[in-house]
């Protein structure tokens, strides 16, 4: 039996199984239909509702719905009920219920009350941006962590949504997020049942957000079992090909699916890259825009390995007709993390799908001269050995040639040398080792090799 406040890690529910009129919705398999309805507001362009709808389009194919129709209103400002105007939602419900579609997605993030409008207005299942990301996120989350991220996102966002309407937690069937609190909804005294159901998501909430803790303390002890090695992390917006680079560049077995989100789970590889030199190399999770911040907030562990990476590939789909405005999100988000000034190489993916060989040749020429830019394709391999030689150029740069002179008698030090440094030459005398080598700034100074130290070497 589940004790209230424990940790259970059954998996977690999918977010729009709960968003229901009256009692309780069998959770869909395979394709359930949809209507996605977007706003275009004067202060931005056409172009970009169109595009993030065609983006939720995707969204939505990547959480196994078929996207039957889309609306698309523009209004001077947002209706605080409906979101869109009330005669424009009964439209919305009107078609929908031709269409024989029972979901419609919003573009855009819906406060619960205009949620619960809409859903009493059309009569079918409302879901917006945010529950849709949930969804997709709760469908991909693998690890122990994606999972009780995703679980925790979810009940953050049910929270305020939690109605009467809501069939009762307690009898939700089957594991993960309010279902884990199953055998623990037992109305208290005097309690009615939104009541009891409240209590139980802030009690399932601290449990979550413990085990968290818990976890973050773990994977901050195995970051700093990496510490003073090169460490490169994949950034990108979602669907920019970052599995299929990881894969290009380490063989890893890497999932590489056309979904969005399909990586939600931060993949570490060690690699050699050259003879001597060891760099780990970390896929994230993809970026996308309007992501709400508090969805971000839940992922920040695959993404705290970009605050700690050395080097950040920022990889672009340069066939995507709007891949600026991508790289601008991106570049946006790595500012919130405080990592805008890292040394970065934009790698414009997927080259092998503009123009003709010769427009690919020229693209690829006209990058190759500097070195934080690079075309490739991971998929053909196109560019890959100047990404190669791009990396490493980094790499070295963090290095250091040092000419040392080591008592015998810091044996650990030696040995710490030859499993973390390229030992370049070596001989002894009496009590000395003296030993020329090539590593890593931030183990020098980890080990105080300025005690030791009879020169400094240009590095080659
Ligand atoms: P998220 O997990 O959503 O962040 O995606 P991702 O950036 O890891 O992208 P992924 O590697 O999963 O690739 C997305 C799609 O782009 C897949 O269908 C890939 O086959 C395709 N793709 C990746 N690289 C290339 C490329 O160089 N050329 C072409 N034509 N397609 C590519």
């Amino acid at each position: 039996m589940l004790i209230e406040g424990e940790f259970d890690s059954r998996p977690v529910q999918h977010i729009r199984d709960f968003r229901f009129l009256g009692e309780a919705h069998q959770p869909q398999t395979a394709h359930e239909l949809a209507l996605l309805v977007g706003v275009v507001l004067p202060r931005s362009p056409a172009w970009e509702a169109e595009d993030s709808l065609d983006e939720l389009g995707r969204l939505a194919s990547s959480a196994s719905l078929e996207e039957v129709d889309r609306i698309l209103q523009s209004r001077k400002r947002i209706d605080p009920t409906y979101y869109i105007g009330k005669g424009k939602a009964a439209e919305v419900g009107k078609r929908a219920q031709a269409l024989g579609v029972d979901l419609i997605i919003f573009d855009n993030d819906l406060s619960p009350a205009q949620m619960r409008n809409l859903e009493t207005l059309t009569k079918r299942r409302i879901l917006d941006r945010s529950g849709l990301i949930l969804d997709i996120f709760s469908r991909h989350a693998r690890s122990r962590t994606s999972r009780v991220q995703v679980e925790l996102a979810q009940l953050n966002y049910m929270l305020p949504r939690l109605t009467r309407q809501w069939s009762h937690l307690s009898r939700q069937a089957g594991g993960g997020a309010t279902g884990g609190m199953g055998a623990a909804g037992v109305r208290g005294p005097g309690e009615t049942q939104l009541e009891t159901d409240r209590r139980l998501v802030r009690s399932r909430i601290s449990a979550l957000s413990r085990e968290l803790k818990r976890i973050d303390g773990q994977m901050a002890t195995s970051r700093k079992q990496r510490l003073g090695q090169f460490k490169v992390v994949l950034v990108g917006y979602t669907n920019a090909g970052k599995s299929t680079l990881m894969h290009a560049i380490s063989g890893a077995d890497v999932l590489v699916q056309d979904q969005l989100f399909s990586t939600l789970d931060s993949t570490t590889r060690a690699l050699n890259l050259d003879n001597h030199r060891k760099i780990f190399l970390t896929d994230t999770v993809g970026f996308i825009k309007r992501l709400p911040h508090h969805l971000f907030a839940s992922f920040r562990a695959p993404l705290e390995e970009t605050v700690e990476a050395d080097l950040l590939l920022h990889v672009v789909d340069m066939s995507h007709p709007h891949y600026e405005a991508q790289m601008a999100t991106v570049e946006q988000v790595l500012a919130e993390l405080d990592v805008a000034d890292r040394p970065t190489i934009v790698v414009f993916n997927k080259i092998d799908s503009i123009g003709n060989g010769d427009e690919q040749e020229e693209h690829a020429d006209a990058l190759a001269a500097q070195p934080d830019r690079v075309a490739v394709s991971a998929l053909t391999g196109v560019g890959m050995e100047n990404l190669r030689e791009k990396i490493l150029y980094y790499c070295h740069r963090e290095e250091v040639t040092l000419e040392l002179r080591i008592p015998q008698r810091e044996g650990r030090l030696l040995s710490q040398l030859h499993e973390h440094a390229e030992i370049l030459e070596q001989s002894y005398d009496s009590d000395e080792v003296h030993v020329t080598v090539r590593l890593d700034q931030c183990w020098a100074g980890r080990w105080q090799l300025e005690r030791f130290t009879v020169a400094e070497l240009a590095t080659l």
